[in-house]
């Protein structure tokens, strides 16, 4: 059943930069079940083609626009007909950003300014700006850490360190603004069907995980799986952003988005298991950047947003696994074991 509050949304323009992705997508298919307009800026290049059609932002979005968030013109066009952004597009995964800090500068600073500098000269009402829980790091202590809005941040990779960026710079230049307002989200492990892997990365266990067992490879845990994430299943998470633009109490504010639950990666792939019977669980070294990670304070998310997620991991695991074995053919060829020429 739709959230009543969502009602205040129809008839209203939503700019989602990165519409295109996982995430953006399925914000883009709730803004039009509430009967927003959505208007979608994504490159369309952080997958394979065939992953656009699996997310179907086609279907949903009002306009879709094949561009890149550095690209002034285009921004000032799609900001000024828009009553709200959603700031979404990013250099997203955590190993590539080690590998390539170029593309996440791009693509997490230079593009995330040229929104901001967009916004401030704008009509828009408030900027949602999507920030990741990796800002903070390991944390501190021992044990699994839970993460409150006001600990101070200590990123412990190059993607964590674009978006602690993106939050100040957001504070900086939107916070000044007397006419506009912002709100700062950081997202927890997001999961859900169509997730897929992208190539060379450590993050989104469960696909990683999942694909793996499904082609009978052993499911690596890196660090041995001692490290602990906070799963929030991808509508949970379109839901929170999207209520995040109408929650008064939102504005000016930074909230976590998770569900308060550590779930280490082993018990990810335990659950994961249960349906390969012939699964191997292998421990693999921990990469660089790969946090510890912790859970999520939601004492904020409940009092300003009025949120908290409905999907649990256990129940979701069982759907994600179903939709893999009923395609397939989303499995990317790259995770496909090779075969040494000669044996
Ligand atoms: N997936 C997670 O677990 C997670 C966790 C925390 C935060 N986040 C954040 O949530 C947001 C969405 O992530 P996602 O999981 O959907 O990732 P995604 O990679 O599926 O989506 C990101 C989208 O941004 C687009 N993009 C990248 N650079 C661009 C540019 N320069 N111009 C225009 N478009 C560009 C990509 O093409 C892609 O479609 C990101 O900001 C990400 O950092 C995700």
């Amino acid at each position: 059943m739709q959230d009543a509050r969502l009602r205040k949304l129809e008839g209203s323009r939503v700019l989602v930069t990165g519409g295109g992705g996982l995430v953006g997508s399925r914000i883009v298919a709730l803004l039009a079940r509430v009967g927003a307009a959505a208007i979608v800026l994504d490159r369309f290049d952080a997958y394979p083609h065939p992953v656009r059609g699996l997310f179907d932002v086609d279907t949903y979005a009002a306009k879709v626009v094949c561009g890149d968030v550095r690209d002034a013109v285009t921004v000032r066009a799609l900001v000024a007909r828009a009553d709200f952004v959603i700031h979404a597009a990013a250099y997203t995964d955590v190993a590539a950003c080690t590998r390539r800090p170029d593309l996440a500068f791009a693509a997490n600073l230079h593009g995330t300014q040229t929104v901001l500098q967009e916004v401030v000269a704008s009509p828009v009402r408030r900027l949602v700006f999507v920030s990741s829980a990796s800002v903070y790091g390991n944390g501190t202590g021992n044990g699994a850490r839970r993460f409150t809005e006001s600990r101070p941040p200590t990123p412990v990779s190059v993607y964590a360190n674009t978006k602690l960026w993106g939050e100040h710079q957001v504070r900086l230049m939107i916070g000044g603004s007397s006419a506009r307002e912002y709100s700062v989200l950081r997202y927890f492990s997001v999961y859900g069907e169509p997730q897929i892997p992208k190539p060379g990365s450590h993050s989104w266990m469960v696909p990683w995980l999942a694909m793996s067992a499904q082609l009978g490879l052993p499911m690596l845990l890196n660090g041995g799986g001692h490290q602990v994430r906070d799963m929030v299943h991808v509508d949970d998470i379109a839901r929170a952003t999207v209520l995040t633009l109408v929650a008064d109490k939102a504005a000016a504010q930074t909230i976590n988005i998770g569900s308060g639950r550590a779930t280490s990666v082993r018990d990810i792939a335990e659950l994961i298991a249960r349906h390969y019977p012939d699964a191997v669980l292998r421990d693999a070294p921990r990469p660089d950047g790969d946090p510890l990670g912790g859970y999520a304070d939601t004492r904020r998310s409940e009092e300003l947003l009025g949120w908290a997620p409905t999907i649990t991991l256990e129940q979701d695991i069982d759907r994600y696994v179903s939709w893999l074995k009923n395609n397939p053919h989303v499995v990317p060829d790259w995770i496909l074991p090779t075969t040494t020429p000669g044996t």
